[in-house]
């Protein structure tokens, strides 16, 4: 199997780290109850730079978190040790899990089809399973296909051909608490609506003072999933029960809802 490839390295990595702690905040919550309903120790698949993990630990949660990157895993454990907090942190992709101890919940927050291959994700699914308790219950989230807008509307034949769209500068830099500032920007290249596959390139550069001191570019394809294309793999993946939610509300899932979340059951 090829290895799976996302773009949170570097430049990224950082601008995550940097502004990225408030985005969603209705999901902290979310996962929050599911690990203190369903039960500790948890673990954060695809963790990040700690936006859901860090919080956690210092509610007094018994939390670990791993993730392909390990730039961002390096960024989530200087943000924790900044707190005093000293997390089980580990890098690896999650289709080859393999963590060190079993879970009673398992979460998986914004990292489900990220820049790996159907198998792949088939595989992760397997290794969630695994990596839970009997009775322990996955939590794993996913965009619908049909919430973004600009990418939907490229799924017919027609407006597909317009791709790649065009590459533009940013529009503007974000500064950061050390004064440098960030510009990043991201283009469809491609969507392959028969594999449900989407492309994004992005440019990260990190300036100060007016001086531009890294640019790069990098590309991230992301598996579309529908929600009971979604079931039917966690049902092959051994899951025994399956419910879905709504946007982090726990709720039924409605038709209107852009992110819907996975409960997924190990009864055995
Ligand atoms: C959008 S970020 C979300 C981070 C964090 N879960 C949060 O909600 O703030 C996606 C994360 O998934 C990680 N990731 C992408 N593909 C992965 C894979 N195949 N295995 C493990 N982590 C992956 C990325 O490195 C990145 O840190």
């Amino acid at each position: 199997m090829q290895d799976a490839q996302t773009w949170h390295y570097g430049v990224i990595a950082r601008y995550w780290a940097e502004f990225n702690d408030d985005f969603r905040p209705h999901e902290l919550p979310y996962f929050q109850r599911r690990i203190e309903d369903g039960g500790e120790p948890a673990l954060d698949v695809g963790c990040g730079t700690g936006r859901l993990l860090v919080p956690y630990l210092r509610a007094g949660l018994d939390v670990d978190g791993c993730d392909v990157s390990a730039d961002m895993v390096a960024l989530c454990r200087e943000k924790a040790e900044r707190e005093g907090l000293s997390p089980r942190l580990w890098v690896q992709p999650m289709h080859e899990l393999d963590p060190p101890r079993k879970y009673r919940t398992v979460y998986v927050c914004g990292a489900f089809g990220l820049g790996s291959t159907r198998a792949q994700d088939l595989a992760a699914l397997r290794r969630f399973y695994d990596a839970l308790e009997q009775d322990g219950t996955l939590f794993l989230d996913i965009e619908v296909p049909y919430a973004d807008e600009p990418v939907w509307r490229y799924w017919p034949n027609k407006e597909r051909a317009a791709l790649p769209e065009e590459a533009r500068p940013p529009s503007g830099r974000q500064r950061a608490a050390d004064g440098s500032e960030y510009g990043l920007w991201a283009r469809i290249v491609d969507l392959d609506p028969l594999e449900q596959r989407l492309t994004y390139e992005m440019r990260a550069q990190l300036w100060r003072d007016d001086e531009l001191l890294e640019d790069e570019q990098r590309t991230l394809h992301i598996n579309l999933y529908f929600k009971n294309e979604l079931v039917l793999l966690l049902e092959r993946a051994g899951f025994e029960e399956v419910v879905v939610e709504g946007d982090h509300n726990g709720a039924a899932a409605t038709p209107e809802d852009a992110f819907v979340t996975f409960a997924a059951s190990r009864r055995c």
